[in-house]
């Protein structure tokens, strides 16, 4: 099956080629196909959220193992009564301000509208509400929820260009849309809102920091354990080149040595900035310009690690940026690619 792609560009969506395609996708995804869509965190591969043969779909092109839930995204916070409880006045605060945007609320599930494959027989649902236009857009003019995780192959790099998409799910999905590439790059903060204090299950864009200064209260850093996360998808490898990589700590300096054994290619993804700390020989891609460009750098960081996975280096070395709340979304994402491997300067 070839896999049809529509251009929708945010500034197409006044078209009148473009209300054609909006139909087209809106007819398919009715009839239980799923699509690739953009948001502003990653792509996603959208699928009727009711519909349990839909959501199937999804988990098969993706090989995403049953139990990891999927997220319910929507354009209206009135979609939410059909099926969630009544939301809490503080999570109201927290939607209002946060959405549309690059976060996601766990909430008590209500009823049976969604199909249970889509929360993987939970009784919570997270749900999201993209600000990406043209996402957005699809999600008004289908007017049901769509479940969509990030539109990859279980395990690597999420997609942040309609091209990762074809590259991962061609032949695999019956569309994608290619629009603008995402601005966040990193997947959606996920906050489970079903208990006190809320919990931060995935670190993203919006950090704890900034979701208690609108609360007023604290919310909870705690992401459950290793072998049991608030997030089931955080248990799982993920955003990994097929290449052993291990992170920098402190980040590249004059002196960083990187262990490359006799023969081998090395890769190095780091800030423009300190390029001239990378050997010679190594294949270089930069992360971003500046050492404290952290938006920029979580911007780029899957389409490196693509570009990584694509190339014929052996191993791969990335530079780690200094702990704080402003680094932490990348920096995790950093350290689940390197499965935690890390080289420390020799204190010699
Ligand atoms: O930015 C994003 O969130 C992107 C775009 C497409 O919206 N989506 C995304 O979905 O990253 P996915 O499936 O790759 O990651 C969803 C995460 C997983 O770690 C999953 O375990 C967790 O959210 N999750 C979903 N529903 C949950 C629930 N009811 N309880 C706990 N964790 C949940
Ligand atoms: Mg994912």
């Amino acid at each position: 099956m070839d896999t049809k792609i529509w251009e929708i560009r945010t500034e197409q969506l006044k078209d009148r080629t473009t209300e054609e395609k909006m139909k087209e996708i809106r007819t398919a995804l009715e009839y239980g196909e799923v699509i690739g869509i953009p948001t502003e965190t990653v792509y996603g591969l959208a699928g009727d959220a009711r519909n349990p043969e839909a959501i199937h779909k999804i988990f098969a092109a993706k090989n995403r193992p049953g139990d990891n839930p999927l997220i319910v995204h929507i354009y209206s916070m009135d979609q939410l009564e059909d099926f969630t409880e009544p939301l809490d006045m503080k999570v109201r605060t927290l939607m209002r301000h946060f959405w549309p945007g690059p976060i996601s609320f766990i909430l008590p599930l209500k009823g049976s509208m969604l199909a249970s494959n889509t929360v993987a027989e939970l009784d919570s649902v997270a749900v999201r509400m993209p600000s990406h236009p043209v996402g957005h857009a699809i999600l008004e003019k289908v007017g049901f929820p769509l479940a969509a995780p990030s539109a990859n192959l279980s395990g690597k790099p999420s997609p942040t260009d309609y091209s990762h998409v074809i590259d991962d799910l061609n032949g695999k999905v019956y569309g994608v849309v290619a629009s603008d590439p995402a601005t966040y790059g990193l997947e959606s903060t996920v906050l489970d809102c079903t208990q006190f204090p809320y919990r931060i299950a995935r670190p993203g864009s919006i950090t704890k920091g900034a979701l208690e200064n609108v609360l007023k209260e604290t919310v909870s850093k705690h992401e459950g354990s290793a072998e049991k996360p608030i997030a089931p998808g955080m248990k799982y490898k993920h955003y990994a080149p097929r290449q052993p990589m291990a992170v920098i700590e402190g980040g590249l300096r004059s002196n960083t040595h990187l262990r490359v054994e006799e023969g081998q290619k090395v890769g190095v993804i780091a800030p423009e900035a300190v390029r001239n700390h990378v050997p010679e020989h190594a294949y270089f891609i930069s992360l971003c310009s500046g050492e404290d460009d952290y938006r920029e750098a979580g911007r780029n960081l899957y389409a490196a690690l693509r570009k990584m996975d694509k190339s014929d280096v052996d191993l791969i070395y990335i530079h780690g940026f200094p702990k704080s709340e402003e680094t932490e979304a990348v920096m995790n994402r950093i350290y689940k690619a390197t499965g935690n491997e890390i080289i420390r300067e020799d204190p010699k």
